[in-house]
């Protein structure tokens, strides 16, 4: 254990005191609650949170001249040597690529594909598709994530409020991050708002503390409880990414690569990723 004059854990440079003292005190105080509290390797520090700002700002690049070249006749391979080449020629590394054998840079998943799509030069993009395109990056060692939806050509007025509604559960599921609230807030809003619109929300993927490692603790539902789940607290950093579908919630995995994931009932479903921090006084969407 720290005295108070040691210095602090954080790196700050400051007495432990001065720092995190009283967070410290606070976190052992709910614990022996009963709460759920993050270990402190889940608390970034100020040079950690700089690294994953460095990393996002190549990750939101990538996703922002991926949105001015995707158009109808485009393969998701052309895709993925957008990402290839722009995240190496910046310095950082695809996440994705050899991640447990995944063989590509970035996941390209189209209409009835709900996450983890593998881009290939046999898959066309064409007009009314919708694709979720999902960037991981590694710069200097630290980890940022985050995907968009694309509307290809002219879609139809139900695949375009879906993509829209996904985006709002998005927006939802942040608002409800605050310091010290609890982690089962952000998929119990999300889940009253999707199903509130007839929608479903896929239960087998979720968020993630993300930074060090591509994925790392805690996994974030996007369905479940107020009240429950881990306490947020400052220094957190995680993704939230609901995946919501027309129809039901089930999915199941292509066979043929290991990886897709895919509406059983074959409805649309789509995605959108934000990476956040938790700060003292709210949140920061790092990912934009
Ligand atoms: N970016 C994905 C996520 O949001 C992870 C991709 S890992 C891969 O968690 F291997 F599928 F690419
Ligand atoms: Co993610
Ligand atoms: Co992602």
């Amino acid at each position: 254990m720290l005295n108070r004059n040691d210095n602090c854990w954080c790196e700050s440079g400051l007495k432990y005191k001065k720092c995190h003292l009283e967070f410290d005190k606070k976190l052992r105080d709910l614990r022996s609650k009963g709460y759920i509290t993050p270990g402190i390797e889940l608390i970034k520090t100020k040079k950690q949170i700089e690294g994953i700002k460095e990393s996002a700002k190549i990750n939101n690049g990538l996703l922002d001249l991926i949105g001015e070249k995707i158009r109808v006749g485009m393969t998701t391979q052309e895709i993925d040597d957008l990402a290839y080449n722009y995240t190496i020629s910046n310095g950082g590394i695809p996440a994705p690529l050899n991640y447990d054998g995944f063989p590509k840079s970035i996941c390209t998943s189209i209409n009835n594909e709900v996450c983890h799509g593998i881009p290939s030069k046999d898959v066309i993009l064409k007009s009314g598709d919708i694709i979720n395109v999902d960037a991981t990056t590694i710069f200097n060692g630290y980890y940022s994530d985050a995907s968009r939806m694309f509307m290809i050509g002219q879609v139809s007025d139900a695949a375009r409020k879906l993509v829209e509604v996904t985006k709002e559960c998005l927006a939802i599921g942040i608002s409800e991050v605050k310091p010290w609230g609890f982690l089962g807030d952000i998929g119990a809003a999300i889940q009253e708002y999707a199903e509130s619109r007839g929608y479903s929300v896929v239960r087998e993927f979720g968020g993630h503390g993300v930074g060090l490692d591509i994925h790392e603790e805690p996994f974030i539902n996007h369905f479940g409880k107020r009240g429950t789940d881990m306490i947020l607290v400052p220094g957190m950093v995680f993704t939230i990414e609901p995946m919501i579908n027309i129809g039901g919630h089930e999915v199941f995995v292509d066979e043929d690569n290991g990886w897709t994931a895919i509406t059983k009932d074959g409805s649309l479903s789509a995605q959108w990723e934000h990476t956040v921090l938790v700060t003292e006084d709210g949140i920061e969407i790092i990912s934009q």
